[in-house]
């Protein structure tokens, strides 16, 4: 069993998609093991997505994600890393697979519904920055 760190964006609870993606996750056989409803403060947005500090789309990306409450999730699954990515689809909406959450969610490349840690180390590390022990499950 593998687990991953997942987020249903601001977007989505904003458009009260949540249950929907909820729904989804465990009918596509997650075990959700950490769960709670946040407000990311922008500083918390900008220590969370760190790694792309450099990147062009950081600020509009960290004000989007401290722009309203998000959901976060502890996932578990055998390839519950890839299978989540899989689930959530291509990074921009347009080019998601039909079926995706981000296909039927996602609105743009911005507001794309759903996060999903993309390797083991990464999971580790984004667990941890949301859940203490006690809180997973
Ligand atoms: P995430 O981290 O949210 O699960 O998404 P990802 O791995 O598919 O994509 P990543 O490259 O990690 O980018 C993080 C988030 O930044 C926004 N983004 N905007 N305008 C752009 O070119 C651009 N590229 C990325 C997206 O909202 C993406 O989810
Ligand atoms: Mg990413």
């Amino acid at each position: 069993m593998e687990r991953t760190f997942g987020i249903v964006k601001p977007d989505a609870v904003a458009a009260g998609n949540a249950g929907k993606i909820l729904e989804s996750i465990e009918a596509n056989g997650f075990k959700i093991v950490g769960l709670k409803r946040i407000l990311m403060s922008k500083k918390v947005a900008q220590q969370f997505y760190v790694e792309h500090k450099e990147r062009p789309f950081y600020e509009d990306l960290t004000s989007f994600m401290s722009s309203g409450p998000c959901i976060v999730m502890a996932l578990e699954k055998e390839n519950a890393i890839k299978s989540w990515r899989d689930l959530m689809g291509a990074t921009n909406p347009a080019a998601a697979a039909e079926g995706t959450l981000r296909k039927k969610f996602g609105e743009s490349i911005d507001n794309n519904a759903v996060h999903g840690s993309d390797a083991q180390e990464t999971a580790v590390r984004e667990l941890s920055f949301f859940f203490s022990g006690t809180e997973l499950n």
